[in-house]
């Protein structure tokens, strides 16, 4: 979304497609090619590992089914994430005044700046890094407030320095994400801290790739202290969860304690049964142990069989996505969308390999596909021999161009 996007009130709000969407007819296309079986779906970043079945075991047998569960999340479901929070980061919370639930992070996200706006009406502006996961930039139109982009330094993490004064004067919120879904980059966490604390601008750090960061120890923003950030955690990328949705927020108890009231008000809240069985996943770092191995395997792997195919890319410093520029000799004259769009139809046409065209995170990321490397070793190895002797640089743009939609 642009800077001053929002919904125009004068002719209402038309949600746009949901960007997955717009996968659908070069899914279908793949499809016709490899056969459902055959087409290897790594566009989306949803898990396809295993749970721990200690964690399955939780969920079927709380005994929690039959009264309401409490919307900030049960004591044992607090105690567990502070708990981890200690053991991960070595940061200390009051599980009573400073964490509670999410139904998975994606609705959070998506709906914090609405609260925050009922709460500071003066302000309406949703800053979020430029290229980003979609819903910071949506969650600032749900709230009718203005999604501003910030630039990214080309190490990683916001140039605060970028920055309009007036819109920092105006901001609710300021969005970070380290290890960034799609770029895999890390942010320096305490600097982003600093310029919100110095500028009245809360900082919301979404931390739920920190289990696989590959350069040096998992970091959170709490690390600086709790005033004025809040960490937001996920249990679906740490242990392979996302269909049970369950993740959890941390951080300065004004901003929690507030949030928390108005969830509660509005009727959020994790099932009980899940309650339960996050727990138990949160109080386990052995199932993680073993999905970053396998994370880093697929990585080093994938990076290897694109890179011999013409689609030279360098390893995440975090997270589970190769994020792959465009060769130039695919950009063609038309440059912005279609660049990733071309590699996008190559690899889904040539390989059965779906991976999302890099604008689906923002104008900037034109130039890029991301790969999530969610399949098995086996499915990634059919691609390899799919792709091999291929120089897919030399597809010409043109002809074969996809219509973006
Ligand atoms: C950066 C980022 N934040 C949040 C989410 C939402 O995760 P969930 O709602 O499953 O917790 C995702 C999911 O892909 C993500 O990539």
């Amino acid at each position: 979304m642009s800077p001053g996007a929002g919904p125009p009130a004068a002719a209402g709000f038309t949600p746009p497609p949901y960007p997955y969407e717009r996968l659908r007819e070069l899914t279908a296309r793949a499809v016709a090619r490899f056969g459902s079986g055959g087409v290897v779906d790594c566009s989306i970043g949803t898990p396809g590992d295993p749970p721990p079945a200690d964690v399955l075991a939780a969920l079927a047998s709380s005994g929690t089914e039959r009264g309401y569960p409490t919307s900030p999340g049960s004591p044992a479901y607090r105690a567990a994430a502070a708990g981890w929070l200690h053991r991960r980061f070595g940061v200390s919370v009051d599980p009573e005044l400073e964490v509670a639930a999410c139904v998975g992070t994606k609705e959070f996200v998506a709906s914090t700046a609405q609260y925050l706006h009922l709460r500071t009406p003066d302000r309406d502006t949703v800053l979020y890094p430029a290229v980003s996961y979609p819903t910071y930039a949506m969650g600032a139109a749900l709230a009718g407030c203005r999604a501003v982009a910030v630039a990214e330094r080309s190490t990683g993490g916001p140039d605060l320095a970028s920055i309009d004064d007036g819109d920092a004067a105006r901001a609710l919120v300021l969005w970070t994400n380290s290890p960034s879904n799609p770029t895999g980059m890390l942010t320096d966490l305490d600097a982003v801290a600093g310029w919100g604390r110095s500028h009245g601008v809360p900082v919301f750090s979404d931390e739920c790739y920190a289990e696989f960061t590959w350069d040096g120890p998992p970091r959170s923003i709490l690390e600086s202290g709790s005033d004025g950030v809040v960490a937001v955690h996920s249990l679906s990328k740490r242990s392979n969860l996302a269909g049970v949705r369950a993740g959890f927020y941390a951080g300065d108890p004004g901003l929690v304690g507030y949030l928390l009231d108005m969830r509660r008000h509005g009727g959020l809240m994790v099932p009980g049964p899940v309650q339960a069985a996050a727990a138990v996943a949160l109080a386990d770092d052995d199932h993680v142990v073993e999905q970053r191995r396998r994370y880093r395997d697929r990585l080093q792997f994938l990076s290897g069989v694109l890179g011999a195919a013409g689609l030279p890319v360098s390893l995440p410093a975090g997270g589970f996505y190769l994020w792959v520029p465009v060769p130039a000799s695919m950009h063609g004259s038309a440059s912005g969308p279609a660049g990733g769009w071309v590699v996008a139809e190559a690899l889904a046409l040539g390989a059965g390999l779906l991976v999302s065209p890099g604008e689906f995170y923002g104008p900037d990321g034109a130039g890029f596909v991301r790969v999530a490397v969610v399949q098995s070793m086996e499915r990634l190895e059919l691609v390899a021999e799919r792709l091999a002797g291929t120089d897919l640089s030399a597809v010409a743009v043109g002809s074969r161009q996809p219509s973006a939609p």
